[in-house]
This record gives structure tokens, sequence and C-alpha cells, in this order.
């Protein structure tokens, strides 16, 4: 069975969804979740990365037969351990935003000299039926304070290697340029133009 080249990404999200567009190329189109109809969220009930974008991938191919891939990310800190890693989105409680994720990170690593961390994308790919996994990771560290407004998520306090600006100081097309997205979304435009 030859595939076709559309490929579903599993997330609605407008933003990742263009990101994932811009760095493919035209030669492979992308569409998200609800090209198929489907407007909710997919769970991502595992303790890994890995698990979790596997789990994605595998119920829009189980349910829609279409060449998809799904991702999941977290911001590992060396001084927790890999905390917040895959829950990084729910860190301070399901009902909480990330403000108060934030907010609890510095808390834990109040006088904490080692604020090694580093952001972790996996990317599921599913192609004709063949999983197949990709990683980008940014390295970095924990500031002692928010700085900045751009941005989302952990961004306010995450400066990347080589770089004094947060994430959320920086201009949003540098970030991309570097960011564990973008590196993960390369390896996998890398092999899909093998294919
Ligand atoms: P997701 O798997 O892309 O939904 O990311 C899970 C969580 O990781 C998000 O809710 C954010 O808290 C955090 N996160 C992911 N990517 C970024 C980023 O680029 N900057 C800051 N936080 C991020």
């Amino acid at each position: 069975m030859s595939r076709s080249k559309r490929l579903v990404f599993a997330s609605n999200n407008k933003n990742k969804l263009n990101e994932v567009s811009a760095i493919l190329g035209p030669g492979f189109p992308v569409s998200g979740l609800g090209s198929l109809g489907f407007e909710g969220d997919i769970p991502e009930p595992f303790d890994t990365l890995k698990d979790n974008a596997l789990a994605k991938a595998r119920f829009v191919y189980r349910n829609y037969k279409c060449d998809c891939f799904a991702d999941d990310t977290g911001l590992e800190v060396e001084a927790l351990g890999g905390l917040p890693g895959v829950r990084s989105a729910r860190y301070a409680g399901t009902d909480q935003d990330s403000l108060a994720n934030v907010r609890k990170l510095l808390g834990e690593l109040e006088d904490r000299e080692d604020r090694r961390a580093w952001f972790r994308t996996i990317i599921a790919l599913i192609l004709d039926g063949r999983e197949y996994i990709f990683e980008g990771m940014v390295s970095g560290k924990i500031t002692a304070n928010q700085r900045g407004s751009s941005g989302f998520g952990y961004d306010p306090v995450f400066v990347p290697e080589g770089y004094s600006e947060t994430f959320a100081e920086m201009d949003p097309e540098v970030k991309n340029q570097i960011s564990h997205r973008r590196a993960a979304l390369k390896k996998l435009a890398e092999f899909l133009k093998t294919q």
C-alpha cells in the first residue's frame, strides 16, 4: 500500500501546527486533529514523554488509519531528579496554570546552586503502521526570578546555554530556531525526506 503524503499531527494547537508546517515544508502537508473531526484532547496518562507521544499517535492511527505523529514535551531539572518532566503542564496541580507551575519550580529550587535544566521533546511517528521516535533537546538553566513576557509555560525562567536572556525575553523567532521542538521536528523532517 503506498502511503498518502498527508500527515496528521495529533494536536489541535494552531501555533504548534503552524510551526510544524513551517519546518516540514510544502513537501509534507500536515493537518491537525480537527481535520479528522476530533476536537478534544487525547489523554496523556503515562509516566514518560515517549509513552505519551506514542499513545497519542497510536490513538490516531487506531481510529483513523492514517500516517500521523504526536509530541510530548517536558522541562527536566537536574537538581530535582528530572522533575517536573512529564508532569510539566500540571506540576502545581491539574487545576493550576503556568504561573503556579513556575512559582512552584522557583520555590523548589530556592537556595539551590545547581540550576541546570533542559527541555526535551519526543515525537512519535507512525508511518505505514511502523513506529519511529525522534528526540530534541535544549539545555540551559533556571533563573532565580521570572523575566520577560513572551512565550508560554516555563519560558520566563529558562535561559538556554550560550544566551543571557530567558526564552520569554527573546525574540520568539530566535527561540523557535533553537528550541527542543525545532530540534525534534528537524530530525523528523530529515527522516521523512528519506522515505
Ligand atoms: P506540551 O507537551 O508541548 O503540551 O508541553 C507540556 C508542558 O511543557 C507545557 O504545558 C509547558 O508547561 C511546558 N513546555 C513545553 N514546551 C515549552 C516551551 O517551549 N517553553 C516553555 N514551556 C514549555
